[in-house]
């Protein structure tokens, strides 16, 4: 009976860290103690220290940050850098114009003296990652306020970053882990010169776009191609004609043999920002109050803006970033309510934390710790639930409302003059300006008139009277309706226009001040902000503050009680490794998806000339020819592949690599069913999204001839030794 006892009790945390096995974003420096072994037993061939090592060159030293948003690899000793086409949009998008519109016709550069160079893109590698937790935390007591415990360990990180080993041009930055139970050190090595290479027409780059977003199947060719200069002495350096390009400690390897199921896969990169560890309510009010309004405000707005897209190609251009990028997070949590309903992840939430008060219970020491934990979570998410909902109200519609951006702007040009007179609003001048004109570039304000419209009426109508602005109800009572208002607010104001506002703004700054505390858009953002001020942040901020703290303990007192489980961090935008096997999935009952996709699937989608599904004709008749190069597969053209592996926003670009730890494909997306994996993964239907590497190549090659860049990777035939 006893044998029986310990055979079941291992069977049990056998089952539980096997069945675990592609949840995880991993840090580098630790993956030798906590996941070589298991990473081998899935089928690596390479140990933890290929991946990250601080004396030689390891797969680390072929990692970028992209801009801090996304992630890039390095594919050739000349610093060429592959990252997503959705990545790289901005770039491609700042070179745009009717003439020459590489949004939809794509771009190559056919040398380097064409390469496009981007003044606000850098690249940054991490050199060495250190855990600092005991120097940061030194001084930190129990009883202490949250800001006393913050400014405590503000100063030791800043001792941590003065006394860290590094180099002249090299950088430093210390983050919390573990909800700031721990803290480690990251010397980076920022690129600054960062130039444009090539990237697809949009209808390759970016394919079936909002349709297929988040989905599977999927036949995206969603990359990009950058090149990393620097100076003669292969060191960072700003933007100049006269640099190089940069000769990398590693380039990957590139593998023309693609993956079969089973295969192991990893992804490096940049995650940003997760939440695996949440209390159930905190987890039941993301599902029911926090994205529905999120989501609800989105429809609208995407709605009015697509109704304008379709109508004007200059509209189309500006607005294609913007549209994308909203549409972009209002469908993953979308997904995201969809796959937390569907895996019942609030009741296994339930059903954990039962066994957590249990085994706290059973403990006297931990009763003391942690016994009311559970309850304090539980009143203050209470306490946060309408906070919450007017914050998205608030955040959701100002923020797509571009003419309060451009208000606020003006009156911070009003708060500098009041502070510091004409000197104070000089300086600030220059900044507004900048910002301005880049927020001009790519706006229309019949596009941003109607947007008022629509979204100050949800503002008006969702939201408890106590929420709501009263200039607004003052200014809505004069004119009778939202289309009067936005008429009025928007016929009253210049600042809808790019020229006009520059001109005022090279008035003598007493005039302009007077001027801009006239406009009616000025007067109603103002009131807006200090409403939501007066009634929301404040209490939100209090609130939210005793949430980290609880959020704080809670993440270690799990730690503590669940000693036979492995811990990993929440993304917070540092490097990370996650692996997973290729496999298919079910995501309901009756439906299997496979695990590959390929150019044939790409034809069946095919739309002739429409916004979403058209495909180019040389794409067509390649495909008509079967003319595949070295890069096809029996015949066929693989497109995109699905995996275990754990990824989420940021992981963008992000490389895929086999078990020698040579590039097969590059992260681009997750499936709808599993955008849940963000708060609570689960391995049944969570699967991250990628584009063939081979679909890469022959894009470049056959597609858009830019062989010359082929011939700068290293191509290797790993199945075929
Ligand atoms: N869903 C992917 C990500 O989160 C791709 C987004 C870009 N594509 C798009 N159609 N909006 O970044
Ligand atoms: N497309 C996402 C990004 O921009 C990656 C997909 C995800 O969220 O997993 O980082």
């Amino acid at each position: 009976m006893r044998y029986l006892k310990i055979f079941l009790v291992t069977v049990l945390i056998f089952v539980r860290t096997a069945a675990r096995a592609d949840e995880g974003m991993w840090l580098p420096l630790l993956l030798s103690k906590l996941n070589e072994k298991q990473m081998k037993s899935l089928g690596m061939k390479i140990s933890a220290k290929d991946i990250y090592s601080i004396n030689s060159g390891s797969l680390k030293d072929a990692i970028v940050s992209f801009g801090g948003f996304c992630t890039g690899e390095i594919i050739s000793n000349k610093g060429l850098v592959l990252t997503n086409h959705h990545c790289g949009f901005d770039a491609v998008q700042n070179h745009s114009t009717l003439e020459h519109n590489y949004i939809r016709d794509g771009f190559w550069a056919k040398n380097y003296s064409e390469e496009l160079k981007n003044p606000t893109l850098f690249a940054t590698f991490i050199v060495r990652i250190e855990d600092v937790s005991t120097l940061a935390l030194s001084g930190v007591t129990t009883n202490m306020s949250e800001s006393e415990r913050q400014s405590t360990i503000d100063k030791n990180i800043n001792l941590i970053r003065t006394n860290a080993k590094k180099e002249k041009y090299q950088d430093s930055f210390v983050r919390g882990f573990f909800e700031n139970n721990q803290y480690y050190l990251f010397v980076t090595e920022t690129y600054k010169d960062v130039r444009l290479v090539g990237a697809p027409p949009s209808s390759i780059g970016n394919f079936g776009k909002d349709t297929d977003n988040w989905m599977w199947p999927r036949h995206t060719g969603d990359f990009s191609m950058f090149r990393i200069y620097a100076g003669k002495d292969n060191k960072p350096a700003e933007y100049s004609p006269e640099n190089v390009p940069y000769v990398p400690k590693k380039s990957l390897s590139i593998s023309l043999d693609g993956v079969a199921e089973n295969d192991f896969t990893m992804v490096f990169g940049f995650p940003g920002r997760t939440m695996e560890y949440l209390y159930s309510a905190a987890v039941e009010q993301i599902m029911t109050v926090n994205d529905p309004a999120k989501i609800a405000i989105r429809d609208k707005a995407l709605n009015v803006i697509d109704g304008f897209m379709r109508k004007d190609e200059q509209i189309k251009i500006q607005y294609a970033a913007k549209y994308a990028s909203i549409q972009n997070s209002y469908k993953k949590w979308q997904g995201e309510v969809m796959g937390l309903t569907s895996t019942n992840a609030v009741g296994k939430k339930r059903t954990y934390e039962a066994e957590f008060q249990k085994r706290v219970d059973a403990n006297p020491q931990w009763k003391e710790q942690y016994g009311s934990l559970l309850r304090h979570l539980d009143d203050a998410y209470s306490a946060l639930k309408p906070h919450g909902y007017a914050r998205d109200y608030y955040t959701e519609i100002v923020s797509r409302i571009e003419l309060f951006t451009i208000a606020s702007q003006m009156n911070s040009l009003v708060a500098a003059y009041e502070k510091e007179g004409e000197k104070g609003y000089k300086t600030r001048l220059d900044q507004v300006k900048n910002i301005l004109s880049g927020i001009y570039e790519e706006y229309n304000a019949a596009v941003d008139q109607k947007l008022f419209e629509t979204l100050m009426a949800m503002y008006i109508k969702d939201q408890e009277a106590r929420y709501v602005s009263p200039l607004l109800k003052e200014f809505l009572n004069d004119a009778e309706d939202f289309n009067k208002l936005a008429v009025k607010i928007f016929d009253a104001t210049n600042l809808d226009d790019a020229g006009a506002t520059m001109k005022w703004l090279d008035k003598p700054a007493a005039e302009a001040v007077v001027d801009i505390k006239k406009q009616l858009v000025v007067q109603l953002q103002q009131d807006l902000l200090k409403t939501y001020q007066a009634q929301v942040q404040g209490k939100l901020n209090e609130i939210q503050s005793s949430i980290n703290k609880l959020q704080r303990t809670y993440m270690q007192a799990q730690m503590d009680v669940f000693k036979e489980k492995t811990f990993y961090p929440d993304a917070n935008s540092t490097l990370r490794v996650t692996y997973g096997n290729v496999k298919g999935y079910n995501p309901r009952d009756g439906v299997q998806y496979g695990f590959y996709t390929y150019l044939d699937g790409v034809m069946e989608k095919y739309k002739p000339g429409d916004y979403e599904f058209d495909v180019p004709e040389k794409l067509r008749s390649l495909y008509n020819a079967k003319d595949f190069g070295q890069y096809g597969s029996n015949g066929k053209m693989p497109v995109c592949f699905i995996a275990r592996n754990h990824t989420t926003g940021g992981n963008s670009g992000s490389p895929a690599l086999d078990a020698y730890g040579n590039l097969i494909g590059l992260n681009f997306d997750r499936v709808w069913e599993g955008t849940m994996s963000d708060i609570n993964y689960d391995p049944s239907i969570c699967r991250n999204i990628m584009v063939d590497i081979r679909y890469v190549l022959f894009i470049v090659d056959k597609f858009a001839g830019a062989s010359h860049l082929v011939k700068e990777m290293k191509l290797v035939h790993p199945k075929k030794k």
